[in-house]
């Protein structure tokens, strides 16, 4: 048996996405056989008032058959905080929906995730928010849902997972139940977003992608989904960054994010830990603060996993011809470090105005905090400090 196959099936894994996908450019406008499907007459729009401003939700209501009765929660902010969870929850519960259809970001299709599960599940959101990593505290299947992404990086229309700030503190509920009924991925609907957000939710997508191949806890089916939306978001996302209008090339980023998206069971590594440390302090769209601490990541990884970067680096058309294997895995770090760069995203920590006193402060909550034991080289106070100082110095290798 060949080494790779045996790695291959070595290795039990589990890999969960329930939720039926519907990709596509006009896939929208197959949501009026879907409702007649799940047989919903009381739908509950969740979205934020950009997204409606943008014409987006509707955009989404011209498709709906008419009769519905329809009610709208505009009021979701970016990074949001339990306080707008409890607000949603109280709004929905009030009107009782048959569906809830989120149109919008990552934080918009959260909180449509877990006003669905707050309608059938008691008591205040914050009874299920009680550490950091919250899971299967739900009992209950939630109201139907479905999602309809309006950015490209954050996965959230294929995971089981919200994420929320409580007291300034990011936490994640995770639960079966959180996993929408339909995801419909329609590219159209990510034409408006502007630059900056195109550019943040993509390395978004690609951190989930890359942090998820490096997961200690990926399988064939992770990495394959994984190396596929490399090689996208490496060859669409300036496009798309460049000419929002560039159909292709949103079309790809809409695709690429899904599959990283579904990576997502492979479990993040360090990376997003970094990510959470810096976010809220220093006031990152969340993308960004995983962009910064990436290439950084990976290089801290490289000695276990070698053959994997070395894909990532042939993914995003690097030349390996000649190199070894360690040489071409360290072109992946360099690679990431220029794509970042090339989308005016900062790649240190100093560009954000982080202190250098503060780092050790910042070390020992990621591994308190944000532990990642599937992360595939152990890492100490002292590595994360190491870490956080080559992140802030920009120097990946040291
Ligand atoms: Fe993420």
């Amino acid at each position: 048996m060949s080494r790779a196959i045996g790695n291959l099936l070595a290795r039990m894994f589990t890999f969960l996405v329930p939720t039926k996908i519907i990709f596509g450019l006009n896939s929208v406008s197959k949501i009026r056989e879907e409702l007649d499907r799940i047989g919903a007459r009381k739908v509950f729009i969740v979205t934020d008032a950009v997204v409606e401003k943008a014409g987006l939700v509707d955009e989404v209501k011209a498709e709906l058959p008419s009769g519905l009765d329809i009610d709208t929660y505009n009021r979701v902010e970016p990074e949001p905080r339990l306080e707008i969870a409890e607000d949603l929850a109280t709004a929905v519960r009030s009107i009782r929906p048959d569906l809830i259809l989120g149109i919008g970001g990552g934080s918009v299709l959260d909180l449509a995730k877990i006003a669905a599960v707050m309608i059938t599940n008691e008591g205040s959101v914050s009874d299920y928010c009680k550490s950091i990593l919250n899971i299967e505290t739900f009992r209950s299947k939630g109201q139907s849902t479905i999602l309809i992404p309006t950015t490209a990086g954050t996965g959230s229309e294929v995971s089981n997972t919200s994420m929320l700030v409580v007291g300034g503190m990011k936490i994640f509920l995770r639960s079966r139940f959180l996993f929408p009924e339909l995801a419909i991925v329609d590219p159209k609907m990510s034409l408006t977003m502007p630059q900056k957000v195109t550019a943040a939710t993509g390395l978004d997508a690609l951190s989930h992608a890359i942090e998820g191949l490096m997961s200690s806890n990926s399988s064939a089916l992770t990495d394959a989904l994984a190396l596929k939306s490399v090689e996208l978001i490496s060859q669409n996302l300036i496009k798309a960054y460049r000419d929002g209008r560039d159909i292709d090339a949103r079309t790809a980023m809409s695709l690429a994010a899904m599959m990283a998206g579904m990576v997502l069971n492979a479990g993040m590594v360090y990376g997003h830990s970094v990510a959470y440390t810096i976010a809220t302090r220093y006031k990152l769209a969340h993308g960004v603060s995983c962009a910064i601490p990436l290439s950084y990541v990976m290089a801290y990884n490289l000695s276990t996993c070698v053959d994997k970067l070395q894909k990532v680096a042939i993914a995003m058309g690097e030349n390996v011809s000649g190199l070894n294997p360690e040489e071409a895995a360290r072109k992946s770090v360099e690679a990431v470090q220029r794509f970042v760069h090339e989308l005016g995203v900062p790649t240190n920590l100093t560009s954000i105005g982080v202190p250098r006193e503060i780092l050790p402060v910042l070390a020992s909550e990621c591994l308190e905090k944000y532990h990642r034991p599937n992360n595939p080289r152990v890492m100490s106070i002292d590595d994360a400090v190491a870490l956080y100082n080559r992140i802030w110095e920009g120097r990946p290798f040291g």
